[in-house]
């Protein structure tokens, strides 16, 4: 049987009880799959990786290893989220690499977003594979594959043009010599959630909205600056915590800034101000092939950037988006 086939007999996990059976299941074919041996596994924070290592956690304890790879590029807070839920609540061993340094240095002055995305893969799987190598005796590689990347990657093989290079799947090097460990690869993303919610995640990691791999790197538009990286960062946290405030965080699919390569003529206190201006995109979709554009009351829109204007350095201005996919795609690069 192609273990990389769900088969039309597997139930749909829609209750906590389903995803506890699921998780036993898992908890059981792991320690069988594994026995004693080391796994490792990166931890990117993201709904998937988060699940895989909590539910690993439960199976092997300390037997796995989770190397969390800070590129720079992550939304505020996130990192600290992953240290204080993995490395401190669960007790999980765990590695943090803040590479920030090592990223934004080899993405200085590169414009192309395909370059900036390959940049940003190829990086990740350098660190990685040097943090791994520092570590004995580890067997087995765990990754948080699930279901949607199994049909997407199945689609690629059959020649289907990729509109942007993705790197979470396939991405790493053939000649790893470690075997993979994928409790969740027959899950679908809703499916994943109510398995992480029965875990004992916290709520805001289980339904975080979708995040690219090359993270704020592709909505940092054309080359990234540390000042316009930092504006970027600041402004889609205060995006993020309105949008909880005003109750859009669970109705609108995926919110964020994106913040351009170019400057135009403000004024603050009463001086010539320069400034980026922040780009509002909040779009839904079922399954981020097409999307639509969410209204967004203009009350909620009038605060954000009265705060974004106010509160960020670097940033004068505030537009919103309003294009739906097709003709933009969700992300700007
Ligand atoms: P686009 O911009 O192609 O994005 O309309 C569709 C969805 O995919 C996300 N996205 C990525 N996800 N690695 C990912 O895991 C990536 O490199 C990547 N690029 C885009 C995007 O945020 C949206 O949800």
């Amino acid at each position: 049987m192609d273990s990389n086939k769900r088969p039309d007999s597997m139930a749909r996990i829609n209750t906590v009880e389903l995803a506890e059976k699921f998780i036993d299941e898992q908890v059981a074919a792991v320690r069988a799959q594994v026995g004693d041996k080391k796994v490792l596994l990166a931890l990117s924070g993201g709904v998937d990786s988060s699940v895989v290592a909590a539910l690993l956690i439960k199976a092997i304890g300390k037997q796995l290893v989770c190397v969390h790879v800070n590129h720079g590029l992550m939304r505020k807070g996130e990192s600290e989220q992953v240290i204080e839920v993995f490395g401190k609540a669960l007790d999980a061993n765990l590695i943090y690499v803040d590479a920030t340094d090592r990223f934004l240095d080899l993405l200085e002055g590169v414009s192309d977003p395909e370059k900036k995305r390959k940049i940003i893969g190829a990086e990740f799987i350098k660190v990685f594979d040097e943090e791994s190598a520092k570590l004995d005796g580890i067997s087995f590689l765990a990754q948080g594959t699930i279901y949607p990347d199994i049909l997407e990657s199945i689609k690629q093989a059959e020649g289907k043009k990729a509109v942007k290079s993705h790197h979470n799947v396939g991405g790493l090097p053939e000649d790893m010599a470690m075997e993979l460990v994928e409790p969740i690869k027959l899950l679908f993303k809703d499916e994943v959630r109510i398995v992480g919610d029965a875990l004992g995640l916290p709520h805001n990691m289980v339904y975080r909205q979708p995040f690219p791999g090359p993270g704020l790197g592709v909505r940092c538009l054309g080359a990234i600056t540390r000042d316009r990286l930092h504006a970027l960062c600041e402004a889609d946290a205060i995006l993020r915590e309105e949008f909880e405030i005003a109750g859009l965080a669970c109705k609108v699919w995926q919110y964020f800034i994106a913040v351009p390569d170019m400057k135009s003529v403000g004024v603050k206190d009463d001086s010539r101000y320069e400034g980026w201006p922040a780009i509002i995109r909040a779009v839904n979709t079922t399954d981020a092939m097409t999307a639509t554009i969410e209204e967004i009351p203009y009350a909620v829109l009038h605060k954000i950037t009265a705060r974004i204007t106010n509160e960020v350095e670097g940033i004068n201005r505030v537009l919103m988006d309003l294009t739906p996919k097709p003709t933009g795609t969700i992300e700007w690069e």
